[in-house]
């Protein structure tokens, strides 16, 4: 077969997704084809609501044969879609010679409920005259019901004020976790949907259990000790439909009829840990026909259902189950368990224990200089899991509401000897899809890759958050701002950020002020601060960058232009933002004794913020095709730039300003010209020299440092200040045993001591940022963003990175981008491109002569796929259409990376 094949579709970033609210999902495929330099020249995508597609179905949406090169997020555009139905879709397309596919498979997507005219059930809580609604321990609710006859279909949709476990029949429905998941509660409560068909028992008595527990709606939130932050009472709202063979359908739902109590787990907390009686477990609670006349009543809660959204990212799930490496007595005589690597998550543990044994397993990060376990840096987060026995064999168990920040678990209680088969750190974060890989020959920053990676699972956890482990783990802004650009290298993140930012949405200011954190948990007053409220920009434009998403920056446009029309009511001069609280350059190594903040001027920050995110802003607008807004802050933008000048520059072109990240902003925002630029270069050069090639920077001008030297010119520079391996340095942190990104620079000293409790996360993603400069510079894999979504690609590769190899592969939504290369001897190197189908790519290697490179083992002129050729400044320039490319080098003029 020629020509181009449809390898999957999907349909709103996922295969076959049930319970959507979006009236208009979109669609995406991927292509395959044996030839190169593939192009799409038109598609046809059709939807019904059955399955078969023959001559007589009649369809709902069609488009025709439409001569287009978009493959990705087109949206449907067909009949009215109803709630709880399922649709059927499939799409063929034509290639440049205009062949034509075949006709993709035949995939789904299911609506769910969609609005509040669906919900007919009632909020339920236990009846408070019973059990005390503010007991710490686990609510259990339960009913029973029958299923008629045999089942066509069955669709749970459920949420609650507060998190909840569900189990039908005694078993577990799904495999989400921390379910409804953490939204702006105010405005958004997602609603999760489960085909339980498979639990039903038809002709038989059912019953349905649900376990809820405090979580973000009213558990420990932030360090402030503060509970009941969206409300005081949990609650639960459910219906179930069982769409019966005959064509009917019931649904149940939570109403009065149910029953209430607690059961064996009598404390969740996130942050604190889970206290469980296994004692006190019912095992058939979720069984028909338990007798529990002595359970209590429900009431019903009078809360609203009109903000019900159905769930909008990937669920929580457990991705990966890991044992533990060792176990050891502490020189204090503990006994402790090492992970082998700092994770979030859980631990799952087997025992065998007479009834009323109690174990307690303290969870930590790190151990102290004498290797006894370290707490201090949780803050009052206890990370505590206490477990009674109920003895008679085996009994597994593991938390359910809580997730620990560790590495290292103290066992107290433990009957024995503990075996490290009777452990499982279960690894829980937003179940994304796996995207990016980087790998080179300096195994330190292999680990490096690692450490980011692990940073990102640890911390993307339903939201964004700035640390897994002490009494934070909350949606600090800034964090995720730094580092968007390389988690949407690490994993798929479209989705995850689209729901966050309707969070930032729902939760910015009337005035347009972004709070500190999403959702918004902190005071009145915490809003606002440079470079944390630009997520605001920063984030919806990298979504659009990275996925081609144009639908998250319409949702988020007016949000953006809010943010930069409250930046610019700000400032006593429109044009400089210097006023206002700024949490600056947040832990930079320049900071004053006893400071958190580095030495860099806010105001310089500020303004270097306001303009980069009018700059986004007015490319948003453009995009958008939103002319005039494009004109407007176009023009503002220009004003700042003339404002910064004006402030920052002197006549001679000196920056006023003494500190690494104030000569990296204004570099990588494009904020000088030459010849400002360059002497602006060669003192951030001398900045970095004068610390011997190490860096001061703090959360703001970290993720910038190193393209800054390596856009102007000093690639040798960036290159040695990330491959330094004493302190100031990520890998200082890897010598000393970090196998996640830390907090500070300096979190275990090199005599083992410690960064002081306060602030000390050993699991902070934010100086993790510098992933995407060796993704980027040095595997060379980017792109053009004038094609987003690297609909056209650019390769870069760097072999002048003090490394033999470098690889990156990126799993793109056109599909799986290659760039390789290693060095051959004799200052020669190969490079191995792969460029998906439907892109195109543009290679720039350095210092390659046209006539001394073969493809493919082909003279350029005349391999297939490549579009172009040519030399420009130094540089060998290729086109290449789709396909794998192999480009080696005969010879060259400078070895100079030997
Ligand atoms: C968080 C940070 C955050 C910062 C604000 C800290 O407590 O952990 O990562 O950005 O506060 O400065």
């Amino acid at each position: 077969m020629t020509g181009l094949q449809i390898v999957y579709v999907r349909c709103e970033y996922r295969d076959n997704p049930i319970g959507l609210d979006t009236r208009k999902p979109r669609f995406s495929w991927l292509l395959s084809s044996d030839s190169r330099h593939a192009l799409q020249s038109a598609y046809r995508i059709q939807a019904a609501d059955r399955a078969d597609f023959s001559e007589t179905t009649l369809l709902i949406w069609d488009t025709q044969k439409l001569e287009s090169d978009r493959s990705v997020l087109i949206a449907y555009e067909g009949e009215p879609l109803k709630a709880r139905s399922r649709y059927y879709y499939r799409v063929k397309v034509w290639d440049q010679e205009g062949h034509e596919s075949d006709w993709s498979e035949i995939a789904f997507w299911e609506m769910g409920l969609l609005g509040l005219d669906d919900w007919t059930a009632d909020w339920i809580t236990p009846d408070a005259s019973v059990i005390d609604p503010y007991a710490d321990a686990v609510f259990l609710m339960r009913k029973d019901f029958t299923v008629r006859e045999a089942v066509r279909n069955a669709r749970l949709y459920v949420t609650s004020l507060g998190l909840y476990e569900l189990e039908l029949n005694g078993l577990r429905v799904g495999n989400a976790e921390y379910t409804p998941g953490w939204t702006s509660y105010k405005y958004r409560l997602q609603v999760q949907t489960y085909d339980v068909a498979g639990l039903l028992c038809e002709g038989n008595g059912n019953a349905i259990g649900a376990s809820l527990a405090n979580g973000w709606y009213k558990g420990y939130l932030g360090w402030k000790q503060q509970r009941n932050l969206y409300g005081d009472t949990r609650a639960l709202l459910l219906q179930l439909y069982i769409d019966y063979e005959d064509g009917t359908t019931e649904v149940i739902r939570t109403d009065g009829s149910w029953k209430s109590n607690t059961g064996p787990i009598r404390l969740s907390e996130l942050y604190h840990g889970e206290t469980y009686d296994a004692r006190m477990e019912q095992f058939d609670w979720s069984c028909h026909g338990l007798d529990d006349t002595k359970w209590a009543a429900v009431s019903l809660v009078s809360h609203t259902k009109d903000k019900l959204i159905m769930q909008e990212s990937e669920l929580v799930r457990i991705t990966q189950r890991i044992k533990p490496v060792s176990v050891w007595k502490t020189p204090a005589g503990e006994t402790v368990l090492d992970m082998g690597q700092n994770m979030v998550g859980r631990l799952h543990f087997r025992v065998e224990a007479p009834a009323g044994t109690q174990i307690t397993l303290q969870h930590v990060e790190v151990l102290d200089q004498a290797g006894n376990i370290y707490s201090g840096n949780l803050r009052t987060a206890k990370q505590t899991v206490q477990y009674t026995c109920k003895g008679g064999g085996e009994e597994s168990y593991e938390p359910h509401f809580s997730f620990q920040g560790f590495r290292y678990v103290k066992l107290e209680g433990w009957p024995g000897e503990p075996s490290l088969d009777a452990f499982a750190g279960h690894v829980i974060h937003t179940d994304m899809e796996p995207t990016g890989t980087f790998e080179c020959s300096h195994p330190l920053l292999n680990q490096l890759q690692s450490n980011i990676v692990w940073g990102q699972r640890g911390n993307f956890l339903d939201v964004p958050t700035d640390c897994p482990q002490r009494d934070e783990r909350l949606g600090w802004t800034g964090d995720a701002q730094v580092f968007i650009r390389t988690a949407a290298f690490n994993f798929g993140v479209a989705p995850f950020f689209t729901k966050w930012l309707r969070d930032l949405k729902a939760d910015q200011r009337e005035d347009g002020s972004v709070p500190f954190v999403i959702p918004h948990v902190l005071g009145e007053t915490d809003y606002g601060s440079a470079a944390w409220g630009d997520a605001a920009v920063v984030c919806p434009w990298t979504v659009y960058l990275c996925y081609g998403d144009k639908q998250v920056l319409e949702e988020q446009y007016d949000s953006m232009k809010a943010w930069v029309d409250y930046v610019r009511s700000e400032g006593e001069d429109p044009y400089l933002w210097n006023n206002g609280f700024h949490f600056g350059d947040w832990l930079g190594l320049d900071a004053k004794e006893g400071s958190y903040i580095g030495a860099t001027p806010k105001d310089l920050i500020a303004t270097c913020f306001f303009a980069y995110s009018t700059s986004l802003l007015v490319k948003a607008a453009k995009v958008l095709g939103y002319s005039e807004d494009a004109e407007r802050y176009g023009h503002v933008y220009e004003q700042i730039v003339g404002a910064f000048a004006n402030e920052f520059i002197t006549p001679s072109g000196r920056l006023a300003a003494h500190t690494q990240t104030a000569y990296v902003l204004p570099l990588i925002f494009g904020l000088v010209d030459a010849p400002v630029k360059e002497r602006l270069a060669r003192t951030l050069v001398d900045y970095v020299e004068e610390q011997d090639g190490h860096l001061t920077t703090g959360f703001v001008g970290t993720p910038y440092l190193s393209h800054a030297l390596t856009d102007h010119g000093y690639h040798d520079l960036a290159v040695r200040l990330v491959q330094q391996e004493d302190y100031p340095s990520w890998l200082y942190a890897i010598h000393q045993g970090a196998t996640t990104i830390w907090e500070h620079w300096d979190g275990i000293k090199p005599d083992g001591s410690f960064w002081s409790d306060r602030m000390n996360s050993y699991n902070h993603y934010a100086y993790g940022s510098i992933g995407d400069w060796l993704y980027r510079a040095v595997a060379g894999l980017d792109m053009d963003e004038t094609e987003p979504a690297y609909k056209r690609i650019l390769f870069r590769p760097r072999p002048d990175s003090g490394l033999d190899y470098a690889k990156a592969s990126y799993q793109s939504v056109y599909g799986k981008i290659r760039s390789e290369w290693y060095k051959t001897g004799g200052g020669l190197a190969t490079y191995e491109f792969e460029v998906p189908p439907n892109t195109t790519a543009t290679a720039l290697l350095r210092g390659l002569k046209l006539e001394a490179v073969r493809v493919n083992g082909e003279l350029v002129s005349e391999a297939a796929g490549v579009i172009e050729a040519g030399e420009q400044e130094e540089m060998l320039q290729l086109r290449l259409g789709s396909g794998s490319y192999r480009i080696s080098q005969l010879h060259t003029s400078d070895a100079e990376w030997d």
